[in-house]
């Protein structure tokens, strides 16, 4: 008991030292909830911090989706201030009402227009998340928990992905890990270019930091990254490396269950498992404008 306490204690203290830290920095966006928001706030443009319309099932709204688990907050939370959420996915996660090989809920950032300042010069998104064993992913399948998309709907800038590839470029014994792509050369089939991996543990926090230079032209983006699990300072693990940045994009933030089985079509075909109830935890969502 006493152990449990003083470990909490610390915990909370790591949290608020944390916090400073992130105060100092140039917050443009703030996606963490308020201790005292409700699933309701998701689906008030006036509450919300993030887009209400986009990105989840037709019939759906985002109280049935977004629920706030009780779990201690994340490295970038301010205790009692902060609380973390949850982004969970069911059979009704049809895009549109049409997508039929995914199964998609994610939240993008309300100012996010995929020209607005998150997505301009150079800038910061912090997260964090870690997995619900109520709410387990299986992790045969591909999975998506942040990407951003560009503004033309075409490609992605990064993305952070977790589970079996369709490709196979994931070996199975590894299907649960987390790995971070950029995109250098938008004209490859598989442009993606893994930059970093790391074991994606069932309990704890996994908090990332990733920085985009936007660019203006072809050839000026890049992209960089930090990393630490739990309660440890950030630390990085993705020197500056060129990037396609420049078309700025949309973040998507939450659950993007791809299909297994027949990949020729993944947005229409494939296949998904009927009775699924899945969801990822995150916290300290925010993104930071970084000086020049
Ligand atoms: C959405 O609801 C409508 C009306 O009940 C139904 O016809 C449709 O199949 C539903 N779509 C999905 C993807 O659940
Ligand atoms: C996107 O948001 C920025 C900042 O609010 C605004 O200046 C710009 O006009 C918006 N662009 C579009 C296409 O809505
Ligand atoms: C996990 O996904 C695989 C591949 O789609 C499927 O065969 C399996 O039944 C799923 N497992 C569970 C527990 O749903």
């Amino acid at each position: 008991m006493r152990l449990s306490i003083s470990l909490g204690f610390l915990l909370v203290a790591a949290q608020g030292i944390a916090s400073v830290v992130a105060t100092k920095k140039n917050i443009i966006w703030d996606g963490r909830p308020s201790i005292r928001a409700k699933p309701s706030d998701f689906d008030d443009d006036k509450k919300s911090l993030y887009n209400t319309g986009w990105n989840k099932g037709i019939n759906q709204t985002w109280s049935d989706i977004v629920s706030f688990p009780l779990t201690l907050g994340s490295l970038n939370d301010v205790p009692l201030k902060h609380k973390p959420f949850e982004v969970s996915i069911n059979d009704n996660s049809i895009f549109m009402g049409q997508q039929w090989g995914f199964r998609r809920s994610e939240l993008m950032p309300n100012v996010n227009n995929a020209s607005d300042a998150t997505v301009q010069d150079t800038t910061t998104i912090h997260l964090s998340f870690k997995a619900d064993p109520r709410k387990p992913l299986n992790y045969t399948h591909l999975y998506d928990i942040i990407f951003v998309e560009t503004s033309t709907y075409d490609a992605h800038v990064w993305s952070i992905k977790t589970g079996l590839a369709y490709d196979g470029s994931s070996p199975p014994k590894k299907k649960q890990f987390l790995r971070l792509y950029g995109y250098k050369d938008w004209s490859r089939p598989d442009g993606m270019d893994l930059l970093f991996e790391t074991p994606f543990d069932g309990k704890s926090w996994h908090n990332f930091a990733v920085t985009t230079s936007w660019g203006k032209k072809a050839g000026e983006g890049t992209i960089e990254a930090k990393y630490s699990k739990g309660y440890w300072p950030l630390k990085k693990v993705v020197k500056k490396t060129a990037n396609n940045a420049d078309r700025g994009g949309q973040y998507h933030i939450g659950v993007f269950k791809h299909p297994t089985g027949d990949t020729s079509d993944v947005a229409n075909k494939g296949y998904q498992a009927k009775g699924i109830n899945e969801g990822l935890i995150f916290g300290g969502v925010f993104i930071e404008k970084n000086k020049k």
